[in-house]
């Protein structure tokens, strides 16, 4: 079994570098079946969730290319249109495969998409995009035979703004007959890299980023080259690692408006932070002030932060809300932050953190992969040493999380233990 071994209370300073984005590039490589030659994604990191989608286009038939930072894709060769279970239950963005296959071949079978288990996470807006744009679905216990003889643009209005639900629709508009118009759209920065990747295929959509996008359906889609937005969820984690422990800690290569929320409640918490054009320099504080945050889709506080911050909110002197909104079930870092001696109290989809606590190293667990990301930061802050064990949720998310802490300063090691 692999644990992540963290030796904490080390200042962390010098340059970190932001990786591309986890949750663009599960969407870009499905994505690159749409065209008709060779596409070439770079800034890729080099993560087990980006592995498992080079290797189900491998399954699927396309030729892949993997060379440092950046993966050739020609799909041209793709010969088999059905995903099988063990592969679809390994991440929630083997889903992206259905929205690909069905606006490429106007066919996909596949199983219901596995990921991290914060809540019941349904397909159903998928679904709904799929059938506007003329699908038929069967639907057998959780798996999808979904087929269409024409796909034509249609009016779709999401019930609730999914960046999957958005990113699948227009996965398959793309290549339908006329116009698609999906209503309350995901406006996340994601979205937008996919949109500006499918556009530069030769597809015809605007408004990615609001919440009106609009797609007009080509009859081909070329080969080209994109490149991965930077992470924000890495970024915003590092930033976080910073407020707890940074000496003058930059955080390099970002978007920093990608994490303009959290940057705000750093700001209301008192932690010196400076913006700059494409870093942030973090540095921690004696006394900071507690804040309330409340997730919410972009440009709101990212759910995915949410885990991470709850750390920063132990340290701040005084009492804390946070409001989860997006997942039913994205607390399972919390009685690990109170084994750790937090004194945080769960209170439905609201947790009541009461600061400054010292925190102690002890054996916790990665129920998921943003808890995973909580927990190492509770390891860097605490006392002692800290031992977490499920780290392959961490490594599914975080380009070399190990090297990029110990190069500022963290005392961070990933063993082997029976
Ligand atoms: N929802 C439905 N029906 C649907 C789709 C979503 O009810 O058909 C609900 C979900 O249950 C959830 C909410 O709507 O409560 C938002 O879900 P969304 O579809 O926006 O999320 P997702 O596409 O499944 C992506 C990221 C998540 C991130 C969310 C929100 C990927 C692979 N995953 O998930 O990332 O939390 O958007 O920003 O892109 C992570 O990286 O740790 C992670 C979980």
């Amino acid at each position: 079994m692999k644990v992540l071994e963290i030796n904490g209370g080390h200042s962390l300073t010098g340059t970190i570098r932001i990786s591309g984005a986890k949750n663009s590039s599960v969407a870009l490589i499905p994505a690159a079946i749409l065209a008709d030659d060779e596409v070439t994604i770079c800034n890729v990191p080099e993560i087990t969730d980006t592995d498992v989608l080079t290797e189900t286009l491998e399954y699927l038939g396309a030729q892949v290319k993997r060379a440092s930072e950046s993966i050739v894709i020609n799909p041209n060769t793709i010969n088999n249109k059905e995903i099988p279970e063990n592969i679809s239950r390994k991440l929630r963005a083997s889903y992206y495969f259905m929205g690909a296959l069905l606006g490429k071949y106007n066919h996909v079978e596949m199983y219901f998409p596995g990921g991290c288990s914060i809540g019941a996470r349904p397909i159903d807006q998928t679904l709904k995009g799929f059938r506007a744009l003329g699908a038929d679905i069967i639907e057998e216990d959780n798996r999808y035979i979904i087929d269409a003889k024409e796909l034509t643009g249609a009016h779709v209005y999401l019930d609730m703004p999914s960046v999957g639900a958005t990113i699948n629709t227009m996965l398959v508009a793309v290549k339908a007959k006329g116009e698609t118009i999906i209503e309350n759209a995901a406006k996340e920065p994601e979205i937008v890299n996919v949109a500006t990747f499918l556009n530069s295929m030769g597809a015809k959509i605007t408004g990615a980023g609001t919440s009106e996008i609009r797609i007009k359906g080509v009859d081909t889609l070329h080969g080209c080259y994109t490149e991965v937005i930077p992470d924000r969820i890495e970024t915003g984690t590092y930033i976080i690692a910073g407020a707890l422990m940074g000496k003058n800690l930059k955080i390099d290569n970002i978007i920093p408006e990608h994490v303009e929320m959290l940057i705000l409640k750093l700001k209301e918490m008192k932690i010196p932070i400076e913006v700059g054009q494409d870093y942030v320099i973090v540095s921690k504080v004696e006394h900071s002030v507690p804040v309330n945050i409340k997730t919410q889709g972009y440009p709101g506080f990212a759910t995915d932060l949410q885990q991470p911050v709850t750390v920063l909110l132990t340290q701040c002197e005084g009492t804390s809300i946070l409001e989860e909104t997006i997942y039913e079930n994205r607390f399972q870092n919390v009685p690990y932050l109170n084994k750790m001696k937090a004194n945080i109290e769960n209170n439905g989809r609201k947790i009541i953190i009461k600061g400054k606590t010292p925190l102690e190293g002890t054996d916790v667990v990665a129920t998921d992969l943003r808890a995973g990301a909580c927990l190492v930061l509770a390891g860097l802050v605490a006392n002692g040493t800290t031992t977490i064990s499920n780290v392959e949720h961490v490594l599914r998310g975080y380009e070399n999380i190990v090297e990029k802490l110990t190069s500022i300063g963290a005392k961070i090691k990933l063993k082997e233990i029976n």
